[in-house]
């Protein structure tokens, strides 16, 4: 069941005499989401509609409140409709109208509190904005669901960081005639909030989203070259360090491998530098390398048509690396993090790379190139040389890197290799705390014999069996570092072809909460 009671909201209910005590703005191309936390309960807020919580049919302190404030009516109204309250039903009921009251309740189903996560919270924010919306109100106050099971901070956080996930839309070529380009906007109050949690949150969520604002990007638009636009862009509005080498610093620099993939396209290469300084320097520095294939066509190595469909999002890597620096940016960590993209397309042409080519990497070690489609590998084996050269103490790398990844682990899970065990947990633990989902995978080393050439140092694939294929591409990265190195699998969760419970169809963002969680994580709150 949902929604007894069809209405027509804004220009009916109108509302006087707030006043915020925090104020956060989130916009997205046509939807603009603005969280307000406040101190007080869900029924002293004066918005037209109050929105509180339904465990698997028992009402939270919020909807008590609200329910002894207009004489059982809610509790009444739930009986009679057998509103069970399962995770993400609801149901809108009138309020009788005092001046300054809501005008109508929505009880938002949570399901059973038992084995309740913050995860529901997160996703419940999601789904409480894109129902809000869809009701046509302009203005809400909502609960933050505590269940006992977490505090205030956690569930106000979840809560924001779930909402401005939820209201993110995609539709910056749609031409303004179509009616999904209509400008939505909503304000929504967070009652009884912890306000730092909630300001924290639209830091992460919008940097969550730019991840996605650039994966969705078509390729033709997305460039290498426009990808280091973007990334210098946000660096110099964010006071970050950038650098940027064009296709002559990158050959210069000895980047054979990364070359190599992207001497085929006539938009040329990009080799991206940001650099985030605390403000007292001490402790790790801390590398991010992300992959940044602005379109994989496979090369030579052609991938068929329907494959190649999603291949704009082979820059998701980079993506979660630049989303992460911009989180990282305004959260000011006790650490130095250093991003490095290497951004290229793997395109066909008379100066494209061939199957059976010798390429000359960073480190000085000969690559055989048996499959143009295993490039990414090649572009971040330059890259990773290049970090660890440059003083890093420990790097997470992240790459929309195997479909083998995607059939070992699927759509939801990225792949996490580890070369030094602690570095691999804290990673993980990272993840865990983000609510983002990682399986570790093991590095095994017997499989390092497949990757032997007999022309070269080593090859870029173990030719036709596609057996193991994301521990071998793991191994290979592994060869360009001594430095202990994460490298995350990202192809199965970076994009999504169908809406999820955090958000619309295309670049999700993966990973970018996770990299925010680990470089914060010694961060006094
Ligand atoms: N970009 C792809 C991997 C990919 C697959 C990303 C599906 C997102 C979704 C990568 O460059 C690739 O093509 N890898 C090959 C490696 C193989 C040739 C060893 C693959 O997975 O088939
Ligand atoms: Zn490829
Ligand atoms: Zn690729």
């Amino acid at each position: 069941m949902s929604k007894a009671f069809a209405h027509n909201s804004g220009a009916v209910l109108q509302l006087t005499g707030w006043s915020p005590t925090l104020i956060v703005c989130y916009s997205s191309l046509t939807m603009e989401l603005t969280l307000k936390s406040a101190r007080r309960s869900v029924d002293e807020i004066p918005a037209p509609l109050a929105v509180v919580g339904v465990w698997g049919g028992e009402f939270s302190e919020e909807a008590n409140k609200l329910d002894a404030k207009y004489h059982n009516s809610l509790s009444k109204m739930m009986k009679k409709l057998h509103y069970k309250g399962d995770f993400g039903e609801t149901l809108l009921l009138p309020l009788s109208s005092r001046d300054e009251a809501p005008g109508f309740a929505l009880l938002f189903g949570l399901g059973k509190k038992r084995g309740v996560s913050i995860d529901t919270v997160r996703k419940a924010g999601a789904k409480l904005v894109q129902e809000i919306a869809h009701l046509g109100f302009k203005e809400a106050a909502t609960e933050t669901f505590l269940s006992g099971k977490f505090g205030k901070k956690e569930a106000s956080y979840a809560l924001a960081e779930g909402a401005l996930l939820g209201g993110y839309t995609w539709n910056k070529y749609k031409t303004t005639t179509a009616s999904s380009k209509r400008g939505e906007k909503l304000r929504l109050w967070l009652a009884r909030a912890a306000g730092a949690a909630v300001d924290r949150a639209e830091i992460v969520a919008e940097a969550v989203n730019y991840a996605r604002d650039l994966v969705n990007e078509p390729p033709n638009i997305l460039t290498p070259a426009e990808l280091a636009r973007r990334a210098s862009a946000m660096a110099q509005e964010l006071g970050l360090e950038v650098e940027v080498w064009d296709e002559t610093q990158i050959q210069q620099a000895g980047m054979g491998a990364f070359y190599g993939v992207a001497q085929g396209s006539a938009n040329p290469p990009r080799f991206i530098q940001l650099t985030y300084k605390p403000q007292h320097p001490a402790g790790r520095v801390i590398a991010l390398v992300g992959k940044g294939l602005t379109f994989d066509t496979g090369g030579y190595s052609l991938k068929p048509s329907e494959s190649q469909i999603a291949m704009k999002c082979d820059m998701a890597g980079a993506a979660t690396v630049l989303g992460a620096m911009r989180a990282i940016a305004k959260l000011q960590p006790q650490v130095e993090v250093r991003a490095y993209v290497a951004a290229a397309e793997n395109m066909i042409s008379g100066a494209a790379y061939r199957v059976s080519d010798v390429l000359t990497s960073l480190s000085g070690k000969t690559i055989e190139v048996l499959n143009t489609d295993a490039e990414g590998r090649l572009t971040l084996a330059d890259a990773i040389t290049y970090a660890d050269r440059q003083g890093a103490d420990a790097i997470v790398e992240l790459s929309t890197l195997t479909g083998a990844c995607v059939v070992a682990l699927g759509e939801k899970v990225a792949g996490l290799f580890a070369n030094d065990a602690r570095w691999g947990r804290e990673v993980q633990e990272a993840a865990e705390r983000a609510g983002e989902k990682v399986w570790s995978l093991p590095m095994e080393e017997e499989y390092l014999e497949l990757l032997k050439s007999s022309t070269a140092d080593i090859k870029n694939t173990h030719g036709l069996t596609r057996a193991g294929g994301a521990i071998t591409a793991a191994l290979f990265l592994a060869e360009f570092t001594e430095k202990p190195l994460v490298h995350l699998d990202i192809a199965g969760p970076a994009y999504s072809e169908k809406s999820h419970s955090l958000g619309p169809a295309g670049g999700t963002g993966f990973g970018v909460r996770t990299l925010v969680e680990l470089l914060c994580a010694a961060q006094p709150d």
